[in-house]
């Protein structure tokens, strides 16, 4: 208190004691100390609304932390309001429906599976680091939409075990639909640490915290087509070696696969890993081709379109969104519940793998066909060779054991589903005059 005596606005309380002003002088000393007060107070008010606003999360993503996602946020972990609305959104309004957190529900896929679940009346939690591999405007844009059909979306790292258990805490998932990854092959190259955290140290994490929970929940989560690496028997069937990646993203889905065994193995959790095959459609990722050949042709930019050695075609198994959702619903609904408890194992649990593609390998340069038509643009093609850092020459998905064991059965050819991709592109770019960097 020294210091605010001697202060210039306290003016005669050095002499106040012997004053004859001496009422005078309290009261100017009371308004005084009431201003001092006031000041402190609205200062505590401050440091703990700046506090709240910055993320909780000490271990997230470092590139996750951009301020205009930080002023976005509205609750603290803490809050009863955060309980209220996690509790509201996994709640489940369907007979024999499912409570599921949705990890990576900003992204392309978990974006249309959270949507998906919740139409049926499965309770859905979304989780999400909305980090910066991307746009994270498109990923905010995402939630948006999910928001008005009720699916909340948490803002937090999969490597927050804190955060993990707590939302356990508040709902007993049933199932945890784990879509969170870093995606991309070439990316390897320039940030191999944002692979192995995502993609190997937040999945440990995740499959710890889901070990301990009471119930276990059943796990499906995303593995990759990266997997069959540099594999040259087509199709691909999920018997085949998966032994030679050719990325370091391919290599952390490889991983995951055999981590998913061995927490299978150890604490009878019942995991179900799906092998996407190149994933596209409205709402998808501007890293992709497909994506960035639209920005471009229409552009008038010249796109890349890799060859293989001695002209061989470079293809893909374009798969649909909506295809993938039904994949990704069949195997929530096949999957059998885990054993454990306690984080104890009492029996032998599911432990599958699926491939989900379409079948169909396309000739890249059938896909820069087919968008130059749907946009009525020409592209400016610049053939180039295949280099060597991550991509593949084809892929093509044998998809009998999904269709067998999920009823999974694609339903949409390249044509059709670029054609609402396109619809979908030029309404949220062109006409909604979103920047597309
Ligand atoms: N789209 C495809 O063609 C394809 C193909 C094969 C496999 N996959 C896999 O499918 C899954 C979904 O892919 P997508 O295309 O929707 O990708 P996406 O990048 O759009 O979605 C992933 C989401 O996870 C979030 N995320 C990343 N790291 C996180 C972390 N540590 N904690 C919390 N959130 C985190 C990201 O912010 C992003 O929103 C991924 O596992 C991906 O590897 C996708
Ligand atoms: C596809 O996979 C199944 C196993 O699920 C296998 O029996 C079948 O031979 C495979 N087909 C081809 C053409 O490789």
């Amino acid at each position: 208190m020294k210091h605010i005596d001697s202060a210039p606005s306290t003016p005669g309380k050095f002499k106040m004691e012997k004053s004859p002003y001496n009422n005078r002088l309290r009261l100017q000393s009371s308004i005084a100390k009431l201003t001092f007060w006031s000041f402190v107070f609205l200062g505590l008010i401050f440091v703990f609304f700046f506090r709240s606003s910055s993320s909780p999360s000490s271990s997230s993503s470092p590139v996750s932390s951009d301020l205009s996602r930080r002023s976005l946020r509205t609750s603290s972990y803490d809050g009863p309001n955060f309980e209220k609305r996690v509790r509201a959104s996994s709640k489940i309004r369907s007979r024999n429906g499912i409570s599921v957190l949705v990890t990576g529900a900003a992204g392309f896929v978990g974006t249309h599976v959270s949507a998906a679940l919740k139409r049926r009346g499965d309770g859905v939690l979304g989780l999400d680091s909305f980090n910066n591999y991307y746009d994270p405007s498109l990923k905010k844009a995402r939630q948006a939409l999910l928001e008005n059909s009720g699916v909340y979306i948490v803002e937090g790292d999969i490597n927050d075990v804190a955060l993990l258990r707590k939302l356990f805490d508040i709902v007993p998932f049933t199932h945890v639909m784990h879509l969170a990854a870093q995606a991309g092959v070439r990316y390897a190259m320039e940030n191999p640490s944002s692979y192995v955290h995502s993609n190997i140290a937040g999945l440990v994490n995740l499959l710890e915290v889901c070990k301990s929970a009471n119930p276990q929940p059943a796990i499906v989560w995303a593995s990759s087509s990266s997997v069959y690496g540099l594999n040259t028997k087509v199709p691909f069937s999920e018997r085949d070696r998966t032994d030679q990646p050719a990325s370091l993203y391919a290599a952390t889905k490889k991983a995951g696969e055999e981590i998913a065994h061995t927490y299978n193995h150890i604490y009878g959790l019942s995991l179900t890993g799906l092998r996407f095959f190149t994933v596209y459609g409205p709402w998808g990722r501007p890293d992709m081709a497909y994506f960035f050949f639209t920005k471009d042709i229409l552009k008038g930019k010249s796109i890349p379109i890799f060859e293989a050695a001695n002209h061989g075609t470079v293809a893909r198994d374009f798969t649909y969104i909506d295809d993938i959702v039904k994949g990704c619903l069949g195997a929530l609904d096949t999957a059998e519940k885990s054993t454990g408890s306690g984080g104890k194992k009492k029996g032998p649990a599911q432990l599958r793998v699926y491939n989900l593609g379409n079948t169909s390998p396309v000739p890249v340069s059938d896909l820069v066909s087919i968008l130059e038509r749907l946009l009525k643009v020409k592209a400016k093609r610049m053939i180039m060779k295949l280099p060597r850092n991550g991509d593949v020459q084809f892929t093509h998905a044998n998809i009998s054991l999904a269709q067998r064991e999920l009823g999974y059965k694609p339903t949409t050819d390249l044509q059709t589903g670029l054609k609402k991709f396109v619809r979908w592109y030029l309404s949220y770019y062109v006409d909604g005059k979103k920047s597309s960097q």
